[in-house]
């Protein structure tokens, strides 16, 4: 049977094409100002010039980061028992991170991603203030660890084609200018079958009255501004988000401070304030 005569015609119009090489076609080559214009950035400079200004307090237990710091122990407990039961790993193992790859988005002074880099993990912190990323380089290199610290956004290290075997992205969605594209970029960052991780607050009267009012004008935890109340996720939100971008939403707890022990612990079923999320990649 005769071909049709489109068919034929694109054949035609098409083989002087194969001469060139596929380099020379790429879209971003020909239209490079439109791609870049595109593509949505996940940096609120006010934002980063925010937490740059109180950069020297990163590592005060007393400082404005305090309450990032009362969390850790039991956040970090959470990353590592929720890893460790992924790998097939044993939590009470002194390295029991060792050999696998963690990308620290929006690593701040790096909190989490030092204990991380202690428990054997290849860590590499990304922060898109640079005096962030100076911060944190210089308090690892005097605690001798080893860690890849990089100023930056998720979407840039993201299209370099980077991906890791855990991502953690703790208290920072909050803070960018783009949920769903910072979504994006997490994922992509993620290899498939790896780990995703997400703390945040919720958006409720209570975490208002707690994380506003109380930690900002009452105690002065932190300074006023420190937070925007409309930028908070409910649980919802955030899962939705996370299916949005291709993943699973695995686990979640709510964190409480325990009003006797003055101690955050992991909550079952109390997201109202401050929660975890735990996402899995397809493999
Ligand atoms: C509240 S701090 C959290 C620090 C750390 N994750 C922790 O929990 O200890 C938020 C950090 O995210 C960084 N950040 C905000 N938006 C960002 C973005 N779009 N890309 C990279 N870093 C960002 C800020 O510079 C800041 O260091």
């Amino acid at each position: 049977m005769a071909k049709p005569a489109i068919g034929v015609n694109f054949t035609v119009f098409c083989a002087p094409l194969a001469s060139i090489p596929a380099a020379s076609l790429s879209f971003d080559r020909w239209f490079p100002m439109t791609y870049a214009a595109t593509s949505i950035s996940t940096i609120d400079p006010d934002e980063i010039e925010k937490f740059t200004r109180m950069a020297d307090e990163w590592w005060d237990p007393k400082g404005k980061f305090k309450p990032l710091h009362q969390l850790n122990p039991v956040r970090i407990a959470y990353l590592r028992n929720q890893i460790c039961a992924h790998y097939g790993r044993d939590a009470n193992q002194l390295h029991a991170l060792s050999g696998l790859s963690i990308l620290d988005v929006g690593c701040g002074g790096g909190l989490v991603s030092e204990p991380l880099a202690r428990m054997g993990a290849n860590v590499t912190g990304l922060d898109a203030s640079e005096k962030n990323i100076a911060i944190a380089s210089t308090h690892a290199a005097a605690q001798q660890l080893s860690l890849d610290y990089r100023a930056g956004s998720a979407e840039a290290l993201a299209a370099e084609g980077a991906q890791y075997d855990v991502v953690c992205a703790l208290e920072i969605i909050e803070h960018v200018a783009d949920v769903n594209a910072f979504m994006q970029a997490l994922a992509q960052l993620v290899r498939p079958g790896g780990l995703l991780f997400l703390s945040t607050l919720n958006r409720t009267t209570k975490s208002y009255l707690m994380a506003i009012v109380g930690a900002e004008y009452v105690l002065r935890w932190l300074p006023r501004g420190t937070h925007d109340w409309k930028k908070f996720l409910r649980p919802s939100e955030l899962q939705h988000a996370i299916q949005e971008a291709g993943l699973t939403l695995t686990h979640q707890s709510g964190l409480v401070l325990d009003p006797f022990s003055r101690a955050w612990k992991l909550h079952p079923h109390d997201l109202d304030v401050n929660y975890l999320q735990t996402a899995k990649k397809p493999v």
